[in-house]
């Protein structure tokens, strides 16, 4: 009984990320240079009639690349097929998915730095020949067969270009790097998600989402709809300042927009006073894989001035001392407490 309130849950929140994803050009707010540079190729491919050339995206998670494949579908006019490097188990699952396209369609790859090397591999002729070239048996007898493809485009996403091998990197023709948003991107963002939701919501009250959200729409939006709830809960009609700042309390976010997983890198830094950390030890502290720290934690924090890599390792500046002193932070007991 329990558990199907759980499932419930879950496809409500999936239903909401769903209908507040953006669906027109327009609204996608901020990644302004990328919006420019990708506008002329559209419009380019459009004017020749051509497929859109294969795009990458890359970045941390929750910045809008999935969202963005969905736009250029839109706009292109093309139909789009959505799937996940670890779902192409087999060269032949690739096979399957790339002989029901047709010419013009868009096929979107999730996770892309994912994929096994044999599927890698039969992807290099498809996307620079439009051919398969599938071998089918082994030994002497081994044969292959060849299978002309339409015109298609392939997006790529992921959030470890680093892990992507050199010849499917060079295999885009156009690859792009996500950046983070700013406080006012992610405050317009959020005033257009509560549009939709039907709720009015206080400039204020934006921006302090906004503040919060680490440079991330998908945090944004996330809180948006915690702060909704309680202000439904308060039955105010929109979501006034004031309500915003104490459920931002209650759900115990910070207000620099660091998570949990930021607070621990920093602090185990601070804790080693100054000493460069390398990469491996940090990521045994923290239990996580060195590609997660990597790509995931250690964006943010660069890209705000909290952390800065020297040849000898990883190091808290001066701003991630004061902001976790400022704020009270007992750096010897939290960190051993947990
Ligand atoms: N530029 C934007 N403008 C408006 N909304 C955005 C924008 N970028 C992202 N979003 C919203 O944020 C949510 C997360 O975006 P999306 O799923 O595209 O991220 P992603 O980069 O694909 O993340 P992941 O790496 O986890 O797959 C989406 O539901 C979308 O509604
Ligand atoms: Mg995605």
């Amino acid at each position: 009984m329990e558990r199907m309130v759980e499932i419930e849950q879950f496809e409500t929140e999936e239903l909401t990320e769903s209908t507040l994803r953006p669906d027109a050009w327009n609204e996608y707010i901020g990644q302004e240079q990328i919006k420019k540079n990708l506008g002329v190729f559209i419009e380019a491919s459009k004017m020749r009639d051509e497929a859109l050339d294969h795009t990458l995206f890359y970045g941390p998670p929750g910045l809008g690349k999935t969202t963005l494949a969905l736009i250029i579908a839109n706009e292109m006019n093309a139909n789009i097929k959505v799937t996940a490097a670890p779902m192409i188990e087999k060269s032949g699952d690739l096979a399957a998915i790339m002989t029901n396209l047709d010419e013009g369609d868009i096929l979107f790859i999730d996770e892309i730095h994912r994929l096994s090397p044999a599927v890698e591999e039969i992807l290099y002729s498809a996307m620079e020949d439009f051919r398969l070239d599938i071998i089918i048996g082994s030994g002497p007898a081994a044969q292959t067969v060849k299978i002309d493809l339409p015109r298609f485009t392939l997006i790529g996403a992921t959030t470890r270009a680093g892990m992507l091998s050199n010849p499917l990197r060079d295999r885009f023709g156009m690859s792009f790097r996500m950046n983070f948003y700013s406080p006012q991107e992610l405050a317009k963002i959020i005033v257009q998600a509560s549009n939709k939701l039907d709720k009015e919501i206080a400039d204020e009250a934006s921006l302090e989402i906004a503040k919060r959200s680490r440079g991330t729409p998908r945090i944004a939006l996330r809180l948006l709809r915690r702060v909704r709830d309680f202000s439904d809960v308060a039955k105010e009609p929109s979501i006034l300042h004031e309500r915003t700042n104490f459920a931002l309390e209650q759900l115990g976010i910070n207000s620099h927009g660091f998570d949990e997983m930021d607070i621990r890198l920093l602090e185990y830094l601070m804790q080693a006073k100054g000493r460069p950390m390398g990469l491996s030890t940090i990521a045994a502290a923290l239990s996580e894989d060195e590609g997660t720290v990597e790509d995931v934690l250690e964006p943010y924090l660069l890209a705000n001035g909290y952390l800065e890599r020297t040849a000898r390792g990883r190091v808290a500046t001066q701003k991630s001392y004061e902001v976790l002193k400022f704020k009270g932070h007992n750096l010897e007991q939290s960190l051993f407490n947990d």
